[in-house]
């Protein structure tokens, strides 16, 4: 593919928002070794995309600009670069492109360890979905939760905050695959949707209920996926079980400021910050459980790559139900 050019979307500074990104013809990347070329089919954005462009992880990322963003991908193999073994030409795959970003372009470069086969069953568009939010889900009630995600474990309370979003709707449908009873909060028009993922009672955020995050069922939690912000931890801890877990994934100072409480004071309920890893194995358990019929990804809002834009002020609205996906 050398010398040939390809649709970008980058920015070259910090700020803008959706009026920051701009369309651009660049040269498509070339695989280094243990990379793989791929003709991006479909890519999603997450929130820490757009917080990136707003300088919220500077001066780590980006490394430089300009940058192309997004790092959750779906797409087909074009090329493979020296030492790449279990891909070649053809291959349909799934893959987040970490730190390096590059998935809002027609083609991008991943390493070959963080990449895994597509199912013939899972859409690209549904596939690109899974890197961050859905590993976040995953990670969050099974390495820090504690949890098997299996019908014969001990039975578990789960909370899950923000349930109707790119992280929330995953979150919900992989705790009952265990043998858990969950609540989750979400707005008033997305009830019915959160139900239908499985939850077992829904809170409406706005209303007092849903602001004190009471379960209607008396249920103390024992896991609570923390995918809102702005919930300070005297609202979770009366409603935690004797050695309750709240896993904020969007931890600020305040969080950090409870960790440290929580440590010196020996308490048994913890509030544990997290970040997602998105790795090949991960991947590989949620390809299945989607391949199987036992994850779904939702999908809120598709753009093709000319309205870039449109697509990235979507996700900074922070209103979508479920994933907002960009397809080249
Ligand atoms: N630590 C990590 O590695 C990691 C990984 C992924 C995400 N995150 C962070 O986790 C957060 C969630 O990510 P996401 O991709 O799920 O976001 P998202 O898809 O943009 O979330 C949007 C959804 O959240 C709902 N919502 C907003 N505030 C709420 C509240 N207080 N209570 C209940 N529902 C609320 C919205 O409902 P309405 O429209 O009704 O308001 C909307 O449906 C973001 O801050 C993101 O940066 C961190």
């Amino acid at each position: 593919m050398a010398g040939k050019m390809m649709q970008a979307v980058w920015y070259t500074c910090y700020g803008g928002g959706a009026a920051g990104l701009k369309h651009v013809e660049t040269p498509v990347p070339a695989p280094g070794n243990g990379e793989i070329l791929l003709k991006v089919e479909a890519a999603s954005i997450n929130p820490v995309d757009w917080k990136i462009q707003k300088g919220m992880m500077r001066p780590i990322l980006p490394r430089k600009f300009p940058y192309i963003p997004l790092g959750d991908v779906a797409g087909e193999v074009v090329e493979v670069g020296v030492g790449v073994k279990n891909f070649k030409a053809g291959d349909k795959i799934i893959t987040n492109l970490g730190l390096a970003g590059g998935g809002m372009a027609e083609y991008a470069v991943a390493k070959e360890t963080s990449t895994i086969q597509r199912p013939s069953e899972v859409s690209a568009a549904d596939g690109a979905c899974l890197g961050i939010a859905a590993c976040t889900a995953l990670q969050s009630l099974t390495t820090v939760g504690g949890l098997k995600l299996d019908k014969n474990e001990p039975r578990s309370n789960v909370l899950v905050t923000a349930a109707s979003g790119g992280v929330g709707h995953y979150a919900v449908q992989l705790a009952k695959l265990g043998n858990t009873h969950v609540t989750a909060t979400c707005g008033a028009r997305n009830i019915e949707f959160v139900k239908s993922l499985g939850a077992d009672e829904v809170l409406d955020y706005k209303t007092p209920e849903g602001a004190a995050l009471k379960s209607p069922s008396g249920q103390k939690y024992d896991v609570v996926v923390h995918c809102a912000t702005g919930i300070p931890w005297s609202t979770f801890e009366p409603n935690l079980a004797p050695t309750g877990k709240v896993i904020d994934i969007t931890p600020g100072p305040s969080a950090f400021w409870t960790l440290a409480v929580n440590t010196i004071t020996f308490s048994k309920k913890k509030l544990q910050p997290l970040l997602a890893t998105p790795t090949a194995e991960r991947l590989e358990c949620l390809a299945k459980l989607v391949k199987e019929g036992k994850l779904k990804t939702v999908i809120d809002s598709s753009y093709p790559l000319s309205k870039a834009e449109e697509a990235w002020a979507k996700s900074i609205e922070g209103h979508a139900t479920g994933k907002v996906v960009v397809e080249p």
